[in-house]
């Protein structure tokens, strides 16, 4: 195989740390997949061999780690709504050895940015034995998990140096979008819309979030510099992006950070919430809006110091962050990155080693 790595991906450029600058390649990587991915009539093509084993299936079990175990979730809700293909998310560590009864047809995809991870290699090991089929998205042509899988699709995302992963959690849910996509049309479902074109909407506003970085870095030093703890609620789609956006905060940045669906705050984590607690919404659905809201005033109202990250067209006159209106299944592209940035100058701004977080591993080949 040829690993795809240029040796201008490795040079840093002006930038302090790997981190701030994986964050900064994510357009660029959007576009990368979309031109990887789509047909002459740009359109979403993938390799008809995997869409009919998947066509053949009954079931999509999604099994990862970390950051992809959280981008499996958004695959969750792309692949039900774009392709209707039933879909649970989990993790390796659990699923090996605490198999729940699958379906007659399953067919497995395997999340992971390095494809290394031992966790996510014993369930593929097992389920390799008992016959069924499976994928697996990896930014590293060649790797275990790529080799052992029936198929691959590669995730186009360049090397990925720093420990906290970002550019491969937006070029997962992207490659899932097109995998998505793909199913439908060859399905028949109706699919929604061109989703190559609306990926470059997403690229065009994750550049629109990136130059406001001197904003979110003010943010950071605001509401996180001296936090022991915080919290992010959401609901839905955004209650998927909450929990990646706390473990890129806690990992980084050492802030003990929870991800709770805002619905389910009230039923004992509010207990936690003391004068000055940091807590982070993210509201980018409609439908729930007024109930996250609700509980962003739920929880000022005990003393926290707000942020609220919202979609256009939904924000309101004090919210800190607004996000260009994209697709409403791709806004996790848009709202994991002021997250990403949050946790980025936070960890910079105590002085921590950003791109090797203490007692953390780029890829854990231990189970
Ligand atoms: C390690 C890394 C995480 C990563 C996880 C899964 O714990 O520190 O950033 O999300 O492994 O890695 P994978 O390569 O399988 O996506």
């Amino acid at each position: 195989y040829t690993a795809e790595i240029n040796l201008g991906d490795l040079d840093l450029g002006t930038y302090p740390y790997y981190m701030a600058k994986e964050i900064d390649e994510q357009p660029a990587v959007l576009r990368k997949i979309i031109q990887a991915y789509q047909n002459e009539q740009g359109q979403f093509e993938l390799d008809k061999t995997i869409i009919s084993s998947i066509e053949n299936s009954d079931r999509i079990y999604i099994v990862a780690c970390g950051t992809s175990y959280n981008a499996g979730w958004v695959g969750k809700q792309l692949l039900e709504t774009i392709a209707h293909i039933p879909t649970e998310v989990h993790l390796a560590s659990e699923f090996g050895y605490n198999m729940p009864i699958l379906t007659k047809k399953p067919f497995f995809i395997f999340l992971s940015q390095s494809g290394e991870t031992a966790d996510s290699r014993q369930v593929l090991v097992k389920i390799n034995a008992m016959g069924f089929p499976s994928l697996t998205l990896t930014n590293v042509a060649g790797s275990t998990l790529s080799r052992e899988a029936d198929f691959t699709l590669l995730l186009h995302a360049g090397p990925e140096i720093a420990v906290a992963s970002t550019k491969a959690y937006t070029a997962q849910i992207t490659v899932l979008t097109a995998l998505s996509e793909t199913i439908a049309r060859e399905n028949g479902v109706a699919g929604d819309g061109n989703m190559a074109h609306e990926l470059g909407i997403v690229a065009t506003g994750m550049e629109r979030i990136l130059s406001e970085k001197t904003a979110i870095e003010q943010l950071a030093t605001d509401f996180l510099s001296t936090s022991r703890n915080a919290f992010y609620i959401g609901r839905g789609i955004d209650y998927y992006v909450v929990m990646e956006a706390a473990l890129k905060l806690k990992e980084v940045s050492y802030v003990q950070t929870e991800g709770f669906a805002a619905g389910e705050l009230k039923h004992g984590t509010i207990a936690l919430i003391e004068e000055n607690t940091p807590v982070i919404a993210i509201i980018t659905n409609k439908a729930t809006a007024g109930h996250t809201r609700g509980n962003v005033q739920e929880v000022s109202a005990r003393g926290a110091h707000t942020l609220v990250i919202a979609m256009e067209g939904l924000e309101q006159q004090n919210d800190q962050i607004v996000l260009p209106e994209v697709h409403p299944l791709l806004t996790p592209l848009v709202s994991v990155v002021p997250t990403q940035l949050l946790a980025y100058y936070t960890s910079l701004h105590r002085g921590n080693d950003v791109d090797k977080p203490r007692n953390l591993a780029k890829s854990v080949t231990v189970e």
